[in-house]
Parts: structure tokens; C-alpha cells; sequence
């Protein structure tokens, strides 16, 4: 059965009014659509350790910082709820633009620090569109835990600091990342790569890998760096916006993977800017 269909906030607090009643635990998915198995993975994982589970589709103008990527994002509502209805989840909130950003709205929430980097230096005011509206999500929901993936992993790292800094109650839980068979991280914007494209994507993994490997056996990142960046331009890939060993917790950047940390990429390839990131074991 597909769940309910909301759109307004009234329904959605009303819902949350009964559930409470029942001493239910409710789990949060946000999510902007045109789901796939990375998105269904979090609904499995929020099934998994709540009584309830909304998800919720909104397209957040105000995290897209490029017009042409707003008006492509793809919308598929139907199918959506389709792709939804085996996990039965309990409602799927689609608010109407207003329900979020009524007329007259002023407020953002700007997270510092973490944001300057990477995704913060590539994609201005992303993060402050991106912890706006999640701030929004969480507190209109209501939900006592949350799920993110690792695929946006400065971005989980983004909304948990500012579930944390503003009191939020809700804790926020971080998924592995779901891959095609090629390694390619599944992304609703690789619905746009041509098939020739999307087989030069599947390179990019193993580019990732490769590096974590020579982390692993202590090499230095700046020494191995070159090769990599060589090997991808081979491989057809565009401009590449960073490939970054951080760490794990706090982004700074590392030399040696001498404590957990992540490899982190964005790079475009046929006009589309493709992101991922793996984690590295302190060796
Ligand atoms: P969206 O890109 O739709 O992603 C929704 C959630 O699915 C995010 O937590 C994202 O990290 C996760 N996700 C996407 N691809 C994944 C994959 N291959 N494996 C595991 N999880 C994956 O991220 C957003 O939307 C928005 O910024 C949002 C948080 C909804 C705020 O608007």
C-alpha cells in the first residue's frame, strides 16, 4: 500500500500528535526525490530502528546555487511513492513550497567552519540552503532520529553539527553509501550521464580505492596525489574540482591517513559534477 501524501503542515503535525500518543519513535528520511536504491537504503535503516517512518521529498531552491540544476533536477512524485510503497513507510510529506518558505520569510542556518571547505567553496551558500531547510525538516517533524548518507559526507557532517549547536533532539544516523556494480555511487543526477559517460563514471571508485591503498601501505598523500589526478584526466574525467584527504570527523585536511579519515572528490565529467567519497583506516 502506498502511504499517505502530505502537503501540509497541519497533517503532518497531526500525524505527529497520534504517534506520540501511541509512545511511537518516529524516523526521518529528507530526501529531494527521484529515489533510488541509495535513498531506499536509509527508509530500510529507518524502518529498522523506529516504530514510524516519514520520508520527505522537497527540492530546496535555496540549496542550488546553479538555476540550469534547479529546473533539471527530476521530479518523479509517482514513482516515488511507487519505490516507497514495499517499505511501508508511513507517510510521505511533500510540502508545498509555502509550507516551507512562507511569504516573508527571513531566516537561514549557517553553519561555520566545516562549510568553508570543498562542497562550501565549490557551490556557495549550499550548506546554508542545505542546513536551513533540514533545521526546518527536523523541527516540523518533530522525529526523534534522522538518516543521512555517507555519499554527502560533508553534509552529514554539516547537519549534525547543527542538529547539535541549536538543541535539536533528534539524533542523526550516517549510511554507507549504496554503489552500482561498477563502484559508481548511485546519484539521482546520474540519470543524466549518456551510457558513455556512465561507463567512464565506474572509474572513478576505483581511482578512490587505489589512493586508500597507498594510504594504507603510508604514502603520503601529497606524493601519490599526481598519479591519481593524471589517471582520471585519462580516463576522460573534466575539471576536477578537489580530491582531499581529511579528517573523518572535523574535515581538516592530512597528509597520512594517521587517524580515521575520508578521500573526497568532486569532478565533473559530460557537464554533470559527480561526487563521492570513501573512508581510510588510520594505518
Ligand atoms: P538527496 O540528494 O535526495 O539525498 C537524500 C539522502 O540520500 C541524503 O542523505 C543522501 O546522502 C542520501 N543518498 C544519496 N545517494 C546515496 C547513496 N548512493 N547511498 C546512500 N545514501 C545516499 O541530500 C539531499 O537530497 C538534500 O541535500 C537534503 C538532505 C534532502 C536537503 O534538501
Amino acid at each position: 500500500m502506498t502511504a499517505p501524501i502530505l502537503r501540509r503542515l497541519s497533517d503532518l503535525r497531526a500525524l505527529h500528535s497520534e504517534w506520540r500518543r501511541e509512545g511511537a519513535r518516529i524516523g526521518l528520511v529528507p530526501t529531494m526525490g527521484a529515489l533510488h536504491e541509495g535513498h531506499l537504503s536509509l527508509v530500510a535503516a529507518a524502518k529498522a530502528a523506529c516504530d514510524r517512518v516519514i520520508v520527505t521529498i522537497f527540492v530546496n531552491p535555496k540549496q542550488f546555487n546553479n538555476a540550469e540544476d534547479l529546473a533539471k533536477y527530476p521530479r518523479t512524485e509517482l514513482a516515488d511513492a511507487e519505490k516507497l510503497a514495499p517499505y511501508g513507510v508511513d507517510a510521505i510529506y511533500v510540502p508545498d513550497p509555502d509550507q516551507i518558505y512562507p511569504e516573508g520569510y527571513a531566516t537561514t542556518v549557517s553553519v561555520t567552519g566545516l562549510t568553508d571547505v570543498m562542497e562550501g567553496e565549490f557551490r556557495p551558500g549550499h550548506f546554508d540552503g542545505v542546513a536551513t531547510v533540514v533545521a526546518k525538516l527536523f523541527l516540523q517533524s518533530g522525529a526523534d532520529e534522522a538518516f543521512f548518507g555517507e555519499k554527502d559526507y560533508q553534509q552529514l557532517m554539516v547537519v549534525t553539527r547543527m542538529a547539535r549547536d541549536l538543541d535539536i533532539p533528534i539524533t542523526v544516523h550516517g549510511c554507507a553509501t549504496v554503489r552500482e556494480a561498477s563502484g559508481l555511487a548511485m546519484s539521482s543526477r546520474n540519470m543524466r550521464l549518456s551510457p558513455e559517460a556512465l561507463g567512464k563514471a565506474g572509474q572513478l571508485y576505483p581511482v578512490l580505492r587505489e589512493l586508500a591503498d597507498q594510504l594504507q601501505a603510508g604514502g603520503r598523500f601529497d606524493d601519490i596525489l599526481p598519479a591519481a589526478k593524471a589517471r582520471l584526466s585519462e580516463e576522460g574525467f573534466g575539471e576536477l574540482e578537489y580530491l582531499d584527504l581529511r579528517c573523518g570527523e572535523t574535515l581538516a585536511p592530512l597528509e597520512r591517513a594517521d587517524r580515521p579519515a575520508r578521500l573526497l572528490v568532486a569532478v565533473w565529467l559530460d557537464g554533470i559534477r559527480l561526487i563521492d567519497n570513501i573512508a581510510v583506516d588510520p594505518v
